[in-house]
């Protein structure tokens, strides 16, 4: 069973019926975008929709459009398959995650809209439990650096991708000056509020990524700028959660590192190979 203690903060808080956390964390569990950061506005409702805003450009970047099967990996509390669900018709959609607990909160929030089909599975994300080729899109939204091993999530989205099919992703990743310092949470030392994540990943190291497993990189885009206000909104309202100093320590960390432009939030959209090669 994997430790999150930041989930249990999270369904403990939901819970109690807390107004702030239900609002900015029953959706989505992620940072938030802001297309102009300088306009947040950093109540619940805007880092609400600002959680919507960064799930859209994920799913934008798996170019997912209407009459797909699309697979969520690490689907949170379902809000990704959510917000499929109410931009697109004629959907089968799927949600995985480790955790039974934030697999029964998606089951009761998230109800199909006419003509789509929704699922929730427990499972693995490097050991995906569907057929080969078999989902026109797979999107990851900041989960992937809790994931055992990257390359194994690479290769079973390649496995179950059909020939050109996309896969998407969020994620935090390091610039070289960071390494030194990010190395230790390779070794999954770092079982703190987070739980274990790998923070050490390289854009470098996504391009290898990609040509070992037989992507070609459609996107990248560093949007580092625009989540920056979810650490001020955290300074805020994460009282709310009644987390300790290492839950403070860590995401101090991550904002520094993140303002000093150490760490950037990075999306990445790959292709599969078509048919033909
Ligand atoms: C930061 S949350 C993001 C949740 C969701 N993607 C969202 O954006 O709201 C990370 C998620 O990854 C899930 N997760 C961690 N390890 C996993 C694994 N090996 N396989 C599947 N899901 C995993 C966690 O349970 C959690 O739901």
């Amino acid at each position: 069973m994997i430790k999150l203690p930041y989930f249990d903060a999270l369904l403990a808080s939901l819970e109690r019926g807390d107004p702030v956390v239900a609002r900015a964390f029953g959706r989505h569990v992620h940072w938030g975008y802001w297309p102009d950061p300088g306009s947040a506005e950093l109540t619940p409702q805007d880092f609400a929709a600002a959680a919507e805003a960064l799930t859209r450009e994920v799913c934008q970047a798996a170019a997912v459009t209407d009459g797909q099967r699309v697979l969520d990996a690490g689907c949170g509390f379902g809000g990704t398959v959510a917000s499929i669900n109410e931009n697109h018709t004629e959907m089968e959609v799927y949600g995985l995650n480790i955790d039974q607990r934030q697999l029964a909160r998606a089951r009761k929030q998230v109800t199909s809209q006419p003509g789509n089909r929704i699922c929730f599975v427990a499972g693995d994300a490097c050991a995906l439990p569907f057929a080969d080729a078999s989902f026109d899109a797979v999107v990851a939204v900041e989960c992937i650096f809790h994931f055992p091993d990257r390359r194994c999530f690479f290769a079973e989205a390649r496995r179950v991708l059909k020939p050109g099919g996309r896969l998407a992703l969020s994620d935090f990743v390091a610039t070289a000056p960071l390494l030194p310092v990010t190395l230790w949470s390779r070794l999954g030392i770092g079982g703190g509020f987070y739980g274990r994540c790998d923070l050490s990943y390289t854009r470098g190291g996504y391009w290898r990524l990609a040509e070992a497993t037989g992507f070609a990189v459609e996107t990248e885009r560093d949007i580092t700028a625009n989540t920056l206000p979810t650490y001020s909104f955290l300074r805020r309202f994460g009282g709310a959660l009644q987390v300790g100093a290492a839950a403070v320590a860590e995401t101090g960390f991550a904002e520094i590192v993140s303002r000093l432009r150490l760490l950037r939030y990075m999306i990445y959209g790959f292709r599969a190979p078509d048919a033909n090669g």
